[in-house]
């Protein structure tokens, strides 16, 4: 394994911790987290989603960085490095993450759209957003099916290049220089949101308790916050497998899990200050809280009736979740890089990363270009199974779209599924000793133990089971 010295990985601890908090900010956080939080029962929801965040975010986390770390591997061959039963699930990472990257990267150029449109208000250029309606906008931008797809590969093009630039180079150099000053543009954006009349509508929706929802289900609120939590956090894809395996030996990776969990938390928090409040001001629909719709329409329509600042707001809020969903979808995309590389370098035939780097890109462009053209499912693609349900009332929500038939695929069933076998690995199979001699390492302590073999032999995995129940049937509609 000597070839392996020559495995570079991040600078600093901040580096490292700036890539992964910049991997789970994402569109989950931005457009998912705010409307789940107000509809499961506000601050109600939150405790129960800091619970989960603990029980089953942090634990899954830190069993991935060590993982990663232990092996000094991406996540194919981290999995095949401790265990042989398990060592297929490591297969199932690269696979999930390019299914995510694609159609992360579509929703991506919208976003790239947007901050375009906005800059062309600002200037009074005729391809701003200036007097158009928000629905009119993203209908026209879904429709017109090569813009849709050139903004994608626009986004693809800057993961591209940013992933090229290597792991310090490129992935560490970029989140520390952008998620400071996505946390500064979220302020800013937060302010004027909470601000405008009839804001308060939106904090109080978010925030206020309601015990109401957690009394009458239970168990759909409770698969929610769990499916968020998995989600938000980027686990189950080999992304902190392989963040982790970039990590030095001497940082406290108990301290790094809590600091990336509770960093994922507070962002969804604050997105939610930025985002309702402005949504609630404006008098949108419920149905448009949540979803694309919030982020394409109806926070687009606030911007457009903000006057002549609007603009500058609106290019602000777009760079930001711009941002935001790049520096996740780098971390998609150093999954498959970062095993092909490091195979190539095991091979003795050097690091690779840029030809890797371009292949692995090139296969999601493909799918990215498909999800894009189908518009969200407006254009009337072919979507696959969906001839079998022609008859049906309803299309199941899986093959209404592209995107949502790439999502099934990927948060439906490799995920949780990934996440599940993952823990019962960690627990009985290379066992939670191997986590904590890896913890502490230089002298480290891992004061949390007892806690964390509990969960990660019995309640992590109960409840990554009923989180793949409640996605399935999420997708499926039983
Ligand atoms: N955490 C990202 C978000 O909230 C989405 C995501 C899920 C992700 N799994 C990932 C990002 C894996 C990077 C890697 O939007």
């Amino acid at each position: 394994m000597h070839n392996m010295d020559e495995r570079k990985g991040f600078r600093s601890n901040l580096g490292f911790l700036m890539a992964a908090i910049g991997s789970a900010v994402g569109l989950g956080n931005i457009w998912g987290f705010p409307f789940k939080m107000g509809r499961g029962g506000g601050f109600a929801f939150l405790l129960l989603y800091l619970l989960l965040t603990a029980v089953c975010g942090f634990v899954l986390l830190l069993s991935e960085l060590a993982l990663g770390r232990m092996t000094s591997s991406n996540g194919v061959m981290a999995y095949g490095a401790v265990s042989r039963r398990f060592r297929w699930v490591g297969w199932v990472t690269p696979v999930t993450a390019v299914l995510i990257l694609s159609f992360y990267s579509a929703l991506g150029g919208y976003c790239v759209k947007y901050l375009v449109l906005n800059v062309g208000s600002l200037l009074g250029a005729p391809w701003g957003a200036a007097g158009r309606d928000g629905a009119t906008i993203f209908a026209s931008l879904i429709g017109n099916q090569a813009e849709s797809v050139i903004y994608g590969m626009i986004f693809l093009l800057l993961n591209l290049l940013i992933v090229m630039g290597g792991v310090s180079g490129g992935i560490e150099r970029f989140c520390t220089v952008g998620m400071p000053a996505l946390f500064v543009m979220l302020v800013i954006v937060i302010i004027r949101s909470c601000t405008l009349p009839g804001a308060a509508a939106g904090l109080r929706f978010m925030y206020a308790p309601n015990f109401e929802p957690l009394r009458q289900n239970f168990l759909d609120v409770l698969k929610t916050a769990g499916g968020q939590v998995f989600f938000s956090l980027s686990l189950a894809v080999g992304t902190m497998v392989t963040y982790g395996s970039y990590t030095d030996r001497r940082q406290s990776l108990t301290k790094n899990a809590a600091v990336i969990a509770a960093c994922g938390a507070l962002v969804g928090l604050l997105a939610g200050m930025a985002v309702l409040p402005a949504a609630f001001a404006t008098g949108a629909p419920m149905e448009a809280m949540g979803g694309p719709d919030l982020l394409f329409i109806t926070l687009q329509n606030v911007f457009g009736k903000m006057g002549p600042a609007g603009p500058i707001f609106g290019i602000l809020f777009y760079a930001l979740v711009t941002l935001a969903a790049a520096s996740s979808s780098v971390s998609l995309l150093e999954v498959p890089v970062a095993y092909l590389t490091d195979r190539s370098r095991l091979l003795g035939r050097g690091d690779r990363r840029r030809r890797y780097t371009l292949w692995a890109t090139l296969v999601a462009a493909v799918l990215c270009a498909v999800t894009c053209a189908d518009g969200l499912g407006t254009n009337g693609l072919w979507v696959p199974f969906q001839r079998f349900f022609a008859g049906a009332e309803r299309l199941p929500v899986f093959c209404e779209s592209w995107l949502s038939f790439l999502d099934m695929i990927a948060e439906g069933l490799l995920m949780p599924l990934c996440g599940l076998l993952t823990c019962v690995m960690v627990g009985w199979d290379l066992g939670p000793d191997a986590i904590r001699r890896e913890v502490e390492l230089h002298g480290n302590r891992f004061a949390s133990y007892g806690f964390y073999r509990f969960c990660v032999r019995y309640v992590t995995p109960l409840l990554m089971l009923f989180i793949l129940w409640g996605q399935l049937k999420n997708f499926f509609g039983f």
